[in-house]
């Protein structure tokens, strides 16, 4: 167990991106009740995930991790859940396909609700108030009464985690992942894209092996693992607060796990070495992420990981690197090689939205082809270092929002205002998150051929 930790032991170390509660016995009050609620996961499956991510660690499997920039109480609904998982589980075929890989899936979502902000404050018409930090934390709507951090939103964002949880598991075991039923809404996005025909080419080798598998009797009826699927949690665990409530020991190993989600994350505005975040996070045993934007440098990396997975044990630290599609190639090979140079056991992810971000008629927005060329550049990158590329890690809705601009339906900078609903950070639409996953496993396989090529050649 981690030395003097105590899941409270974060209150004595400076913290950043703190809102300030007017109200400390309300907020007192509401992190002691949320303390007796049930926990959202369970450690047996946060150790599972762990397992996965060490296969992903050790070159074995690929981890697609995604969702909401940030989850919203007005944008909570069944529909909204559906779509997203539906996206998603497109999205996990066609990667599957094209890495010849087993595909980890991690949602961001069931508690992606609190967000570090570069300013504390926000002008708008002349008027300054504070940030928006997240439906967790304060309110959206740009009014003085509105932006007042208040507790009672952290027993919303509870409730909503909990129910949003309750659908996806139900999809998860309950038919409605079934791979035959995946392949369906694939081939229907395949035929309605205007770059379809691009796609069908792996899109139909998709349906042969599935008819093949029908053919010699493996069907959902008879296999479980058609019809069933593994779907984790997870966001960044900002307000700790509310993290230390649902920080609970595990009665099979004794062992402290944060249960309000599978995964947890650290953003790259709060990963300071003796600061409160790095200071939980070492205390919990889940697997967690860590934001390697281009500020780390591989000293400070090394050190995080030494503080963060002092055992050294795969699939407990994925190192999320964002450093923006013209950035990637001067900061990744450093920090690889640190890494490997130390023989620590990571797992590679790249993502590709929060270096990519511009503004575009007073909308902040993601070219398509910047996210594209950020993950192409990771991929290249650890081809020539010799490691694995092990995931990507998007911003998505399985809605047709218009919030990136680019892709195969080419929003422009003039359609952003059509349905721009996001609540931070602009999104990869439904179509736009799915092509992304076509690029990107046409891209895998070219560069298996390849392979293949050499050592046969
Ligand atoms: C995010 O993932 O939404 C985020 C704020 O990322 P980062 O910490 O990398 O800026
Ligand atoms: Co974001």
């Amino acid at each position: 167990m981690a030395q003097n930790w105590t899941p409270s032991s974060w209150r004595q170390k400076p913290i950043q991106q703190l809102p300030e509660f007017p109200d400390k016995a309300a907020l007192a009050a509401t992190e002691a009740q949320l303390a007796t609620f049930p926990p959202l996961v369970f450690a047996g499956e946060a150790r599972r995930l762990k397992k996965q991510l060490a296969s992903v660690a050790e070159g074995n499997a690929f981890l697609l991790q995604g969702g909401d920039c940030a989850e919203s109480f007005v944008e909570h609904g069944a529909d909204n859940i559906r779509d997203f998982f539906r996206s998603f589980l497109q999205m996990a075929v066609v990667l599957t396909y094209g890495a010849q890989l087993p595909v980890v899936k991690v949602g961001r979502i069931a508690g992606q609700f609190a967000k570090p902000r570069s300013s504390n404050v926000e002008v708008q018409g002349g008027v300054e108030l504070p940030s928006y930090r997240g439906d967790i934390i304060n309110g959206i709507e740009f009014s003085p009464e509105s932006r007042i951090p208040d507790p009672e939103r952290q027993m919303m964002a509870y409730r909503q985690s909990a129910a949003t949880l309750n659908l996806l598991r139900a999809f998860a075991m309950g038919g409605y992942a079934n791979l035959e039923n995946v392949h369906k809404w694939m081939l229907g996005f395949v035929k309605d894209s205007p770059q379809g025909e691009r796609y069908r080419k792996l899109a139909d080798r998709i349906s042969e092996t599935m008819d093949f598998m029908t053919a010699i009797g493996i069907t959902s009826e008879n296999q479980p693992s058609l019809r069933e699927t593994d779907f984790f949690t997870s966001h960044e665990a900002l307000l700790l607060g509310y993290e230390e409530a649902f920080t609970r020991v595990d009665s099979t190993s004794g062992d402290w796990y944060a249960t309000s989600g599978h995964m947890l994350w650290i953003g790259d505005r709060t990963r300071q070495l003796d600061h409160a975040h790095v200071e939980y996070f070492r205390g919990i045993k889940n697997p967690i992420g860590l934001k390697c934007g281009p500020s780390l440098q591989p000293d400070n990396l090394i050190e995080l990981i030494d503080a963060l997975n002092p055992a050294n044990e795969a699939g407990r630290l994925t190192l999320i690197c964002r450093f923006g599609h013209d950035k990637v190639a001067e900061n990744l090979p450093k920090l690889i090689r640190a890494v490997e140079r130390e023989g620590k056991k990571v797992v590679w992810s790249c993502d590709p939205m929060h270096g990519n971000t511009i503004t575009l008629n007073n909308y902040k927005t993601r070219p398509f082809e910047r996210i594209l060329s950020e993950v192409e550049s990771f991929f290249q990158i650890h081809r020539a270092e010799g490691t694995h590329p092990g995931g990507i890690h998007i911003e998505m809705t399985g809605k047709d929002v218009t919030e990136c601009t680019g892709g195969a339906r080419a929003v422009s900078a003039g359609d952003l205002q059509d349905r721009y609903h996001t609540h931070c950070d602009p999104r990869l639409n439904a179509d736009q998150a799915l092509e992304l996953a076509f690029l990107l496993a046409e891209r895998m396989k070219s560069g298996r051929d390849e392979k293949r090529m050499v050592v046969n050649g």
